[in-house]
């Protein structure tokens, strides 16, 4: 066993191992209304582990500086640390360097490309960002399964350039309608953004189908990939995608920080979205020549101690095997997922037991609203997500306003689960049901 980890390399995940693992976690070794805490909240926020608070530590310890600036050698230090952030990141997903930017989380991410194709469609980016122009008569194709984040930027980028939003409905399980999908995505679509997979129900998108559907149409394809990088291993090289969002606070790292992937020749006709300091090769009092991808969208002081931890908890993930995780995540939401099924009264959104989900489920209590379902299983130490998740159009295709969701990560043990379940299981009875 390395010195560094509570277990060796690939160490296949139960709760005996993860048990050990757990050391790294202090947080979530606490009490919470005099109950051991049960942390089911990761599909909004993960825990980090020892080993990368201390990088973020030894980071302002040892080389905190500007970067891509200085002369002094701290400096250097600092860029160094950061570029190698960016070369463990961006091979973490199967993608070059330079086409990794940094961006505040997966939210930025997302309306880089949005802001950019709408400098595009108003000329900034000359001939080479043509390509990125909207106008009257494009289409923008979304599903109905998406968090805000992926709806939102759409929108405002129809509302700039003229062009259309449309979207592809659900299937009554909450998983997207293929056959739809089908006849919406046309010629005239010029982007095509989807979910990887969901935050709310754990269905897993057909990657493979939708970027095939979007390059029979010259679409762009945009994955949101919050929800599938921390869990599962993700090539978005291999999956074929042009663009993909993700955040590090999801897997094991601080907020702050959040990444666009962008096949790099897109990257490099692409516009800027935000500008000023760094970004440039060139200013005058009338104009700016930007540097390369992907610096030429990563402007003004940037997040090194993040993207230094960030690191960090990629090497922590690699060093489990991503595949082990993946697998315990799945056990853990199928065992979360069976135990719903049989509580009476309780509705489990979205892809069925037994059918491929991920390690998250949301419900919907006959009776009682998702905030008292929270509030009664807080006071048992159990630490859920309750509200729209950030999907409301989802939720109304669901016929509901909101649910309850536990989502693991691989720090959860079956024992959690079952805390859960049970405690789930006593709220219609609480509440005089
Ligand atoms: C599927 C999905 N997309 C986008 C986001 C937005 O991520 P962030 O808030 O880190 O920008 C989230 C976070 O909840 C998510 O789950």
């Amino acid at each position: 066993m390395s010195e560094k980890y509570q277990v060796a390399a690939a160490t296949p995940l139960n709760n005996e191992t993860v048990e050990r693992i757990r050391q790294d976690f202090p947080i979530l070794n606490q009490q919470v209304f005099d109950h051991q805490l049960v942390y089911l909240d990761s599909g909004a926020t993960s825990q980090n582990p020892l080993q990368v608070l201390d990088a973020e530590r030894d980071y302002y310890l040892g080389k905190n500086s500007a970067v891509h600036r200085g002369a002094h050698s701290l400096a250097v230090d600092a860029t160094d640390a950061f570029e190698d952030a960016r070369a463990t990141v961006s091979g973490f997903v199967g993608a070059a360097e330079n086409e990794l930017v940094w961006t505040s989380n997966a939210t930025e991410a997302l309306n880089l490309i949005a802001y950019s194709f709408g400098n595009a469609s108003a000329g900034i980016g000359g001939e080479t960002a043509r390509q990125f122009a909207l106008e009257e008569g494009d289409e923008i194709v979304t599903t109905e399964l998406e968090h805000h984040a992926n709806i939102i930027p759409w929108q405002i980028l129809a509302a700039r350039t003229g062009a259309t939003l449309k979207h592809i409905p659900l299937l009554e399980n909450g998983t997207i309608d293929y056959d739809a999908a089908e006849k919406i995505v046309t010629d005239r679509t010029k982007i095509l953004a989807f979910t990887h997979v969901s935050n709310v129900l754990g269905s897993v998108t057909n990657v493979d189908f939708m970027v095939k559907l979007a390059q029979k149409h010259g679409a762009f394809t945009v994955l949101d990939a919050c929800q599938s990088v921390p869990h599962t291993p993700v090539n978005f090289e291999t999956l074929g995608v042009d663009f993909a969002a993700f955040s590090a606070h999801k897997m094991l790292a601080p907020t702050g920080i959040g990444a666009l992937y962008g096949r790099n020749e897109l990257l490099e006709a692409m516009p800027p979205f935000l500008t000023g300091g760094s970004m440039i090769t060139k200013v005058t009092m009338t104009e700016a020549q930007w540097m390369p991808a992907p610096i030429k969208f990563e402007a003004g002081t940037q997040r090194v101690s993040q993207a230094v931890a960030w690191a960090e908890a990629v090497r922590y993930l690699e060093h489990l095997g991503m595949e082990n995780v993946h697998a315990w995540e799945t056990t853990l939401g199928q065992r979360l997922a069976e135990g719903i099924s049989q509580i009476e009264g309780v509705r489990l959104l979205g892809p069925a037991a037994g059918e491929e989900r991920t390690g998250l489920a949301s419900i919907h209590v006959d009776g009682v609203h998702p905030h008292d379902v929270g509030q009664l299983l807080d006071t048992q130490g159990i630490a859920v997500r309750v509200g729209h998740h950030c999907a409301q159009p989802l939720h109304r295709a669901l016929g509901i306003t909101a649910s309850t969701r536990a989502s693991t990560y691989m720090y959860n043990t079956t024992d959690d689960i079952d805390r859960f379940l049970d405690a789930l299981s006593q709220v219609r009875n609480y509440f005089g049901l």
